[in-house]
């Protein structure tokens, strides 16, 4: 039984490479390769058509998410356990992104707001994958113009990179020869994980803040119904 769960685990993450070579040899001039692997994804996952209300499932035997360690905008150093017995939404990106994470970070704040007293019960996360920039203190003034209980990870580049290889983050730093500053090409989505640290779901860019509401209260009772 653990051999079959472990090749399907197998061929899934393959399933995901395969996706992702799509998207960068099929990617259109001008799209991201974040925008290009989630639109492929949406393909090979979503049939393609209007997001479900639930977000994106995850197959059964897919597993992402896990133990991390990184440092918390106080500096404390921080990890899942830290966070164990409650529901996280978590984003990855960087405070000098300048469009797309600002808006996802809304949608996760709007998302909370619409969660009225179920959110007392979600932690919403932003992890940076631009540690250099993203000093502890660089996140406290960040997440905090988005919601009040936004906690704001970093780490050293390695702490962050191991992170992001639980959730399969793809990240990559771009120069900008047009500014002083570099940018940080990355994926977009927003995972839901559970109380037990794993990913219920994720949801991919530009989705509904609505529907991350009822998506999150909707995995939030199932897990309750089943025994969680
Ligand atoms: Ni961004």
């Amino acid at each position: 039984m653990l051999r079959i769960v472990r090749a399907v685990a197998l061929l899934l993450i393959a399933v995901l490479g395969a996706v992702w070579a799509y998207a960068w040899a099929t990617r259109t001039p001008g799209e991201s390769l974040a925008d290009a692997m989630a639109s492929r994804f949406a393909t090979v996952f979503g049939g393609g058509g209007a997001p479900a209300l639930g977000g994106l499932s995850l197959p059964q035997g897919l597993s992402l998410g896990g133990p991390f360690t990184l440092v918390d905008q106080a500096g404390r150093t921080v990890s899942e356990k830290d966070f164990a017995g409650r529901w996280m939404l978590v984003y990855f990106g960087y405070a000098y992104c300048p469009d797309v994470c600002p808006t996802e970070l809304g949608v996760m704040a709007h998302a909370m707001d619409l969660l009225g007293a179920r959110a007392d019960r979600v932690v919403p996360v932003f992890i940076t994958v631009d540690p250099a920039r993203d000093t502890p203190a660089a996140l406290a003034d960040y997440v905090g113009r988005f919601h009040p209980r936004m906690q704001g990870l970093t780490g050293t580049p390695d702490q962050v990179a191991a992170a992001a290889r639980q959730y399969r983050v793809y990240f990559s730093k771009v120069e900008n020869r047009d500014t002083t500053g570099y940018l940080m090409d990355h994926s977009s989505f927003i995972y839901l994980v559970g109380p037990d640290g794993k990913v219920r779901a994720l949801f991919r860019p530009e989705m509904k803040p609505e529907d991350i509401a009822g998506a999150v209260t909707a995995r939030m009772a199932e897990a309750r119904g089943g025994n969680g």
